[in-house]
């Protein structure tokens, strides 16, 4: 597959899925690494050569999916809404990591730090990491991997956030490896 990762903020999910391809994990290829902010993470897909661009709008989103041939997209802490133009193009065909056992800590309020932070104050001893399809509903496509992570000895929400994307990691890696067996 012609990956297209979309980012937001500091990218680490991206830097392990490019060192993942380094490493021969997957047989796809990262093509092209899409912002729609100046985020920190465009570093590391500049780093690899790849294209990296910061665009805001979806139709030039989709010019620019269309444009490098991508065929799968995979959200890596991008935290905007995919539009229905994308959608519509990417059916199936675009999935997420999200940092929660869903269907616990999903939809609209539960992103990043917010879902630490909610999951510390419950006293909560066991996190999780979630890769699930994309659909027009936030946080609800099919699950493809799931992974819990005890957090027991965590004594803040950054010790959570930490912990949990050591998971995140290695679960996303994964993920494509699984969705390339089911093509
Ligand atoms: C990750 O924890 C990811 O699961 C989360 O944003 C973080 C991005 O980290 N995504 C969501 O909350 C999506 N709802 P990264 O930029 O270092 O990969």
């Amino acid at each position: 597959m012609r990956i297209a990762v979309f980012i937001s903020g500091t990218g680490t999910n991206l830097k392990s899925l490019i060192d993942a391809q380094k490493n021969n994990e997957f047989n796809s290829t990262i093509e092209l690494v899409i912002s729609n902010k100046d985020a920190k993470g465009l570093f590391h897909g500049l780093n690899a050569n790849i294209p990296s661009l910061v665009v805001k709008n979806d139709e030039e989103i989709l010019e620019k999916l269309q444009e490098y041939n991508i065929d799968f997209i995979v959200l890596a802490g991008y935290l905007k809404r995919v539009s229905e133009t994308i959608l519509n193009n990417y059916e199936n065909k675009i999935i997420n990591i999200h940092p929660s056992l869903l269907p616990k800590y999903g939809g609209k309020n539960f992103y990043g730090m917010k879902v630490h932070k909610a999951v510390f104050e419950n006293k909560d001893e066991v996190s999780g990491v979630t890769v699930h399809y994309v659909d027009e509903n936030l946080d609800s496509g099919a699950i493809i991997l799931q992974r819990e992570v005890s957090i027991v000895d965590c004594k803040s929400p950054i010790e959570i956030k930490d912990k949990v994307l050591e998971v995140e990691h290695i679960l996303l890696k994964e993920a494509i490896k699984k969705v390339e067996e089911e093509q």
